[in-house]
């Protein structure tokens, strides 16, 4: 498999601080490619770094096979380079219509928004039935829904997804990550996920990354780490 996405030696924080020392990912081609660790290992700042929103202090992202290090965050986003946030950053008082619209903004996106829509209302039946609706009103299930289709929106070749299961219920987070599983399968993305919860990600994952404090301390193909209960013990502090 062909490698989409190689973060090297990457070092970056905030102001001062420093948060990642020395983070190296591969994400292969069409893989789920899982990155797991408890608050505050540094996760969602990899994602920033790596769709540019910070930018890093050391290090290099190519992405297939450019060096992306130095772009600006909307060119990233141009390449297929596209984040969905954590904390589901929808506009609550738009309807689901808009906010599907407002993320096709890059320039390829703009010019298959019908095409996109379809493929989207295929894999989250219950946003069509609620095209109208004000995002805010929807469940915490339908909003994550949305803030996945508004990734897909963007057209990207890399889906990097920020906490889907966050404050869902098992069986509705369940269902988001086997929705997940589904558009990779379909649509023949890439995926990074980024979890809290490890046996949701394990779950649908083929390769994972454990991160604590900032330094990346295990990885390996996802399966392993599963069948190993003393290592998610040890790193995660999880049964
Ligand atoms: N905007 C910011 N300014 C300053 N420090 C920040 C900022 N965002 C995050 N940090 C710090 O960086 C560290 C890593 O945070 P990050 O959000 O990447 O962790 P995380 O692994 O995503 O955690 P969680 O699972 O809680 O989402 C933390 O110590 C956090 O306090
Ligand atoms: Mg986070």
């Amino acid at each position: 498999m062909a490698t989409l996405l190689s973060v090297e030696k990457l070092h970056t924080g905030y102001g001062k601080i420093p948060v990642l020392w020395d983070v190296s990912i591969q994400v292969e081609k069409g893989s789920i490619t899982a990155l797991i660790g408890s608050n505050g290992a540094g996760k969602t700042t990899t994602l920033r770094a790596i769709v540019g929103i910070i930018p890093a202090w050391k290090g290099r992202i190519v992405f297939a096979g450019e060096d992306v290090t130095k772009l600006p965050s909307y060119r990233r986003v141009e390449r297929g380079i596209v984040l969905v946030p954590e904390g589901r950053d929808i506009f609550q008082q738009m309807t689901v219509y808009e906010n599907l619209l407002m993320s096709a903004y890059n320039q390829r996106a703009r010019q298959k928004i019908q095409e996109s829509l379809e493929r989207v209302f295929n894999i989250f039946p219950r946003l069509r039935e609620r095209l109208n609706q004000k995002a805010g009103t929807l469940s915490g299930g339908e909003q994550q829904m949305l803030a996945i289709a508004r990734g897909l929106m963007a057209l990207p070749r890399l889906l990097m997804i920020d906490e889907a299961s966050l404050g869902l219920a098992p069986k509705l987070a369940l269902e988001i990550m086997n929705l997940v599983k589904r558009i990779r399968d379909e649509e023949e993305l890439t995926i990074l996920i980024v979890e809290q919860n490890v046996h949701y990600a394990l779950n649908i994952a083929d390769y994972a990354y454990v991160l604590e404090t900032g330094r990346i301390r295990m990885e390996g193909p996802a399966k392993e780490p599963a069948e190993n209960p003393e290592i998610i013990k040890a790193y995660l502090g999880v049964q």
